[in-house]
């Protein structure tokens, strides 16, 4: 049964609830290998072996925010605070430019000094000196307005993850936030005409099968161009410090069903998925993952962007995460692509706008090996 309802999905990209409920009660490890392997060849046609890199720049883990799960959540009193100069942003793009990466993305807490004028201006320092680079924010809510406005200065995409698509499970992880506003966020952002990015955590306490159907629902409802899943992990100054960690099989799943939903979605295989299992982003990579976005922050920063316990690459150089990452992708049987990495069918609606697939960046020059 479950073999058919995956060859279901395979065949229509789509599936009832019931089934999709069925398959996350059921699934086991041969049947996880069975949808792993169509999810696979799902991605093949859509975007063949190839990987796109995204420089990630943790610009800001201040935030006035209390998400339960956090690590940077406002009342953690013993998270060490810092904010990037406009200087310092500039510096990353450029060392990223130089790495090879065509995709920057800016992520922060939600830090009210980032304000419209001073995103504007990092926004528009970047594409005037690295204009066929791409620019993908990560700042959690804003007004329509805001997003326009970030939008028209040039930036290019924009990820916000719903979480989880359970009103009420989002309601108790973020006390006093309503979850139609997140989700009117995500539409606003649709609407302004951002390439969009959703997502959700696996394993976060008290999440059911059912409330995973709901996240898989809501993305082929609202069709992101991205979708950023990984496991939740607990951190220890949190209130959730104490449960588990979402697994890597679930995660495994959850990627896998994404895919063969949304063929054409770019999905990371995450530093989260990458945290709890050694070769985890591999394995996210192989599941129909095609994003990875290592760290480009200065390194001295990088240990105070502490979401969760355990988060990898925190000691390391950004020319290092990029030769890692290299290699990592190549080994598990894939190459990386030296573009700006967008959605393929937005890249059909909008031919004017280059990829540069032309030059793979020599980094062992770089590197001085
Ligand atoms: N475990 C896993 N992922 C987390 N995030 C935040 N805290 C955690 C955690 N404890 C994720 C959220 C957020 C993204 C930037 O990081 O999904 O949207
Ligand atoms: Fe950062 Fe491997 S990607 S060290």
């Amino acid at each position: 049964m479950l073999e058919k309802y995956i060859d279901e999905l395979y065949e229509k990209n789509d599936l009832d609830d019931e089934k999709l409920l069925y398959i996350l009660e059921n699934i086991d490890d041969k049947s996880r290998e069975y949808l792993v392997d169509k999810s696979h060849k799902t991605r093949m046609k859509t975007y063949g072996n190839k990987v796109f890199m995204r420089g990630l720049i943790e610009f800001t883990n201040y935030c006035k925010k209390n998400c339960e799960y956090c690590g940077i959540q406002n009342k953690n009193r013993k998270a060490d605070r810092y904010r990037l100069t406009y200087e310092q942003i500039m510096e990353c793009a450029e060392i990223g430019d130089r790495l090879g990466y065509k995709t920057y993305v800016l992520q922060g807490g939600e830090d009210p000094y980032f304000n419209d004028e001073r995103m504007i201006e990092i926004i528009k320092g970047i594409k005037k000196r690295f204009p066929n680079n791409a620019i993908t924010l990560s700042l959690g809510e804003r007004s329509y307005d805001s997003y326009k406005k970030m939008f028209d200065a040039g930036a290019d995409r924009y990820l916000l993850r719903h979480e989880t698509a359970s009103k009420e499970l989002y309601e108790w992880l973020h006390p006093g936030e309503v979850f139609g506003d997140r989700i009117k966020c995500l539409y606003n952002l649709k609407e302004i005409g951002y390439q969009f990015g959703a997502g959700f955590m696996v394993g976060l306490p008290c999440q059911t099968n059912e409330d995973l159907v709901k996240d898989l629902r809501f993305v082929k409802e609202i069709e992101p161009h991205m979708c950023g899943i990984g496991p939740f992990i607990p951190q220890k100054e949190t209130s959730l410090g104490e449960y588990s960690s979402g697994t890597l099989e679930d995660t495994i799943t959850m990627l896998a069903l994404v895919r063969l939903l949304l063929p054409n979605v770019l999905l990371p295989a995450t530093t989260a998925l990458g945290s709890i299992d050694k070769v985890g982003r591999e394995k996210g990579i192989k599941a129909g993952g095609n994003v990875v976005m290592p760290n480009l922050s200065p390194t001295n920063v990088r240990e105070k962007y502490a979401l969760y316990d355990g988060k990898i690459c925190t000691g390391d150089e950004a020319a290092e995460c990029r030769k890692c990452i290299e290699r990592r992708i190549n080994n598990a049987g894939f190459e990386i692509a030296v573009t700006r990495g967008d959605n393929v069918k937005w890249s059909q609606e909008n031919p004017h706008v280059p990829q540069y697939d032309d030059k793979i960046v020599d980094i062992n020059g770089i590197l001085g090996f």
